[in-house]
């Protein structure tokens, strides 16, 4: 089996364009240039690009690539690939990343492997610059086909070199945004892997191997150890699977963490989704061997926080069953009790994210949480309501739930607030139970979040569902189609900025 990334040596350096020895020099050019701009660019090589504006073959349209030999003597590089910035007023830092990653994807179908990025002149701090294209690269550097037989195959970058002003931020940024690339890869490994090969044991498995090479602690609960904490509604899922569950714990514990702050990460790891009893049509059910999105991301996020040595205390939770319909599966209008004690009517057995979350976010206040988020590929309703490019973001109260859409804006996975008012309770109310495990389709991915926040205590919490973004279903010149690793970015800037949290009031 080939490896499903790599990531790529990136070096920071000073050095002139001309000066710069590399197999393609990438510049990112916008559609109006201001006044000499990228004079230069035009000069080295001979007026290609004033040109290709002219005729209107290239003019900087967002992503859009165009090639051209460096004809100017002296210069070390003989090659350039502009790629659009688009209009120079709505330049982003995602954009940056995004453009990094279109070079990247450019160059390894080509098995071109080392990259000059000239990204000066720009209104993004070069710490910043450098962060997003070292992330971009990595993201660049993955390839879905691991199974594939034949050799015959794009090729990796293996060495990025960034020319950006002078800044002693930006070496750390470089470092940071490999690791943070890095893991975002990692988790879309993951995602990939078919239900065969990534059963609950294996995922729990390769979680301690990770945790473990990133310093974290691990502790790994197996059927006997989930039977003992009462966890009704994730054995109730695992029932109808040959396969036990395992419940994993990751734990970041810095050596001089910010006092009183104990951050979890609480992922769903359904590793096949087939629906259960009330099992799904078999047009698309292939789709739900990635229903342990969030967990992967939860996994790797802490992962990379712990190789970054981010001044924060962190708990992972992920929750790792298969939903299948076996001879002693739940069934419709089954009771289980929660660990914390709460009775749930199975209404539908499809339903499986939010029983096996509640558990485990009841044992992540157990374990001294102070702050919650949880990400999960957790209904379709949602992606009905905001689509593949949004993440759904719920929870309480909304000062928490404005700092994870913070930090998942810097993060580059676009996420946006939902309503979780009380009214919508009723929808999942049960006769025989405390409630009911759906509210049928009105406001689905509602009744989801607020099912989930029965679990949760009075700590502040943060619910992304990631249903829609976890999977790209068409390739965009940035994003190859596939798992995206959607999350892993958001929990590592908001860890990141853990130190300023202590002006917010986080009372529900
Ligand atoms: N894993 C699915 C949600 C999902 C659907 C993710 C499509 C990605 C794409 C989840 O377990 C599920 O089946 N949810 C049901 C809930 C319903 C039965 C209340 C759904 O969304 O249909
Ligand atoms: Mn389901
Ligand atoms: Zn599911």
């Amino acid at each position: 089996m080939r490896s499903a990334y790599m990531t790529p040596e990136v070096a920071l350096g000073a050095r002139r364009p001309d000066e710069v020895d590399a197999d393609l020099l990438v510049v990112p050019v916008f559609e109006t240039p201001a006044a000499g701009e990228d004079g230069w660019l035009d000069e080295a090589a001979g007026g290609v690009l004033s040109r290709a504006r002219a005729s209107s073959e290239f003019r900087g349209k967002l992503y859009d690539t165009f090639v051209t030999p460096v004809t100017a003597a002296g210069w070390k590089t003989r090659r350039a690939l502009l790629v659009g910035a688009g209009k120079a007023a709505e330049w982003t830092p995602e954009r940056l990343r995004r453009v990094a990653t279109t070079a990247g994807l450019y160059a390894r179908q080509r098995h071109i492997q080392r990259l000059a990025f000239v990204a000066g002149g720009s209104n993004i701090a070069a710490a910043v610059a450098a962060q997003v294209i070292a992330e971009g690269v990595c993201h660049a550097n993955f390839d879905g086909g691991s199974y594939k037989t034949n050799n015959d195959r794009w090729g990796w970058l293996q060495h990025v070199e960034i020319s950006l002003p002078d800044d002693r931020n930006a070496q750390s940024a470089v470092e940071r945004g490999r690791i943070i690339g890095e893991f975002t890869n990692q988790a879309r490994t993951f995602s990939n892997e078919p239900g065969n090969s990534l059963t609950p044991r294996v995922f729990a498995e390769r979680a301690e191997a990770i945790g473990t090479a990133a310093g974290l602690n691990v502790d790994i609960l197996d059927e006997k150890k989930i039977a003992s904490l009462n966890m009704g509604l994730l054995l109730g899922v695992a029932r109808g699977s040959n396969e036990p569950p395992r419940l994993v714990v990751l734990r970041h514990e810095p050596a001089n963490p910010i006092p009183g702050v104990v951050l979890a990460f609480v992922g769903k790891g359904i590793t096949f989704d087939t629906g259960g009893i009330s099992i799904k049509p078999a047009q698309d059910m292939d789709r739900m061997k990635d229903d342990m999105s969030g967990g992967a991301a939860a996994i790797c996020a802490i992962a990379a926080i712990a190789r970054l040595n981010v001044p924060v205390r962190c708990l992972t939770l992920v929750p790792m069953t298969e939903n299948m319909p076996g001879g002693r599966a739940v069934k419709p209008g089954d009771v289980l009790t929660s660990a914390e004690g709460k009775t749930v009517e199975v209404l539908n057995t499809d339903a499986e994210g939010r029983l096996v979350l509640g558990d485990a976010l009841w044992y992540a206040r157990q374990l001294g949480a102070t702050h919650l988020v949880d990400l999960a590929t957790l209904t379709g309703a949602c992606v009905v309501a905001l689509g593949k490019t949004t993440s759904g973001l719920f929870g309480a109260p909304s000062t928490w739930v404005e700092q994870v859409h913070r930090a998942s804006e810097r993060a580059g996975d676009r996420s946006w607030p939902m309503p979780t008012f009380d009214d919508y309770k009723e929808l999942f109310k049960s006769e025989i139970a405390d409630f009911s495990n759906t509210g049928g389709r009105p406001a689905g991915s509602i009744t989801a979040a607020l099912f989930l926040k029965e679990f949760t205590g009075d700590l502040p919490w943060a619910h992304l569902d990631i249903a829609g973004t976890a999977w790209a279903e068409d390739a965009k010149p940035y994003q190859p189609k596939g798992a995206t690793g959607v999350g892993v970015r958001t929990l590592v800037e908001l860890a990141l900025d853990a130190p300023t949290w202590g002006k917010l009031n986080l009372r529900r």
